[in-house]
């Protein structure tokens, strides 16, 4: 059967770099004999403006049926004003929880070209490959109780308010993200470090012992470790590559990404996948989407990186369609591209190289 894919390429540089995974699909169903359906609709403000919503009804139902979401970006400054409910990214929000999209997967991953790009030294992040699994819809960012409100008995508190946010997880919510990663680690490096503070917070006593307990009953054959995730943070940098699949929860993992996104260089470059339960047939519910934004600073004028959309594709071959084959000769395509000096204004470091518009680079990956 075709591997079905529903494509909202957004706003911004949203629909620039998604027309040249567009032409990746193109290719494998021309040259390695795969069969896709795609749709395109709108997402952000690009449906704002189109259904008066940021995310239609019609759209979201759609979301629910296909094998895979690709998305590009959205947002942009003529939606700045726009009332909360109404702004772009409640489209993309709203995907993610309407779709249960409880595992994000940030992959880092330094090309030997780029090494340079990386905040750190090349030879602490030459070969780097890792993946951080965050927990994405539970935890802190959505615990109840929450607000901020007076704090009336407590003459002592000079400003007179209280801030309060709670961090929650039930022992289902960590197997199922634990699980998650590791069945990835299984197709990997077959060892997963779990981060949380269990010294200090009961929801992180609770994460390590369902984690081990998801070990020790369905993956003993991979390897666990567990982690202080300031700890962690600190190992992200001093030595990354000790790591294959790092499992943490939402608020550590948000920040653990990001510092891990700084590994490997440019914001053009990094790829991201959200996954949900099994469907009817098998494959998750997924998301797969560039982790920079719509970029209006650039947009419309041919200098988008496409390759953090193109490699968020590869990880769709990977994770919705099992096609691991595919996917690593589309990595090796970039890897190459990449190293013969090819490059987007955003990659183009003091050693020089030869400057591409999007869609150049684009036909170059397929080349
Ligand atoms: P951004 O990621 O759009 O841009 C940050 C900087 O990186 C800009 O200088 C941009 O030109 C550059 N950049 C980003 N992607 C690039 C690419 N593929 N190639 C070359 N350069 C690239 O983040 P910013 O500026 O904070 O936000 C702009 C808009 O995007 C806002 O409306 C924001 O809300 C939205 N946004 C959307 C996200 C999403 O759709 N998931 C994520 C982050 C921001
Ligand atoms: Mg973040």
């Amino acid at each position: 059967a075709p591997y079905s894919l529903l494509i909202l390429p957004g706003d911004g540089i949203g629909p620039e770099v998604m027309a040249e995974v567009t032409k990746v699909i193109d290719w494998f169903q021309t040259n390695r004999g795969m069969s896709f359906t795609v749709s395109h609709d709108d997402v952000g403000g690009a449906a704002y403006d189109r259904y008066g919503k940021p995310l239609a009804d019609e759209t979201m139902a759609k979301a629910q049926q296909v094998d895979a979401v690709l998305l590009g970006a959205v947002g942009g400054p003529k939606y700045d004003d726009l009332d909360f409910s109404l702004k772009p990214e409640r489209g993309l929000l709203r995907l993610r929880k309407e779709m249960d999209l409880f595992a994000n997967l940030r992959p880092a991953q330094c090309f030997d070209a780029l090494a340079d790009f990386s905040s750190l030294k090349r030879d602490v992040v030459a070969g780097l490959d890792i993946l951080i699994v965050r927990e994405l819809t539970s935890g802190v960012y959505f615990g109840e109780p929450r607000g901020i409100h007076a704090d009336d008995n407590n003459p002592d508190n000079e400003g007179g308010r209280v801030g309060i946010n709670t961090q929650r997880y039930t022992s289902g919510e960590i197997r199922r993200v634990a699980r998650s990663a590791f069945e990835l680690a299984k197709r990997r490096g077959n060892k997963v470090c779990s981060m949380e503070k269990a010294n200090v917070m009961e929801s992180g006593i609770l994460w390590r012992e369902e984690v081990q307990w998801v070990h020790d009953n369905e993956y003993p054959e991979v390897e666990l470790s567990h982690m202080y995730a300031d700890n962690g943070a600190m190992q992200l940098v001093r030595n990354p590559r000790q790591f294959d699949v790092i499992v943490t929860d939402n608020l550590f993992g948000d920040v653990l990404s990001d510092a891990a996104a700084m590994l490997t260089g440019s914001l053009g470059m990094l790829p991201s996948a959200s996954l949900g339960a099994p469907m009817a047939n098998g494959r998750p519910k997924a998301l797969y989407e560039p982790v920079h934004g719509s970029a209006p600073d650039i947009a419309g004028q041919g200098k988008a990186n496409p390759i953090a959309c193109i490699l968020s594709f590869a990880m769709a071959l990977r994770y919705s369609f099992d096609q691991g084959d595919a996917a690593a000769e589309l990595e090796r395509a970039v890897e190459q591209v990449l190293a013969d000096g090819v490059r987007t204004a955003d990659l183009m470091g003091p050693e020089g190289g030869t400057p591409v518009s999007t869609s150049d680079m684009g036909d170059r990956i397929i080349a």
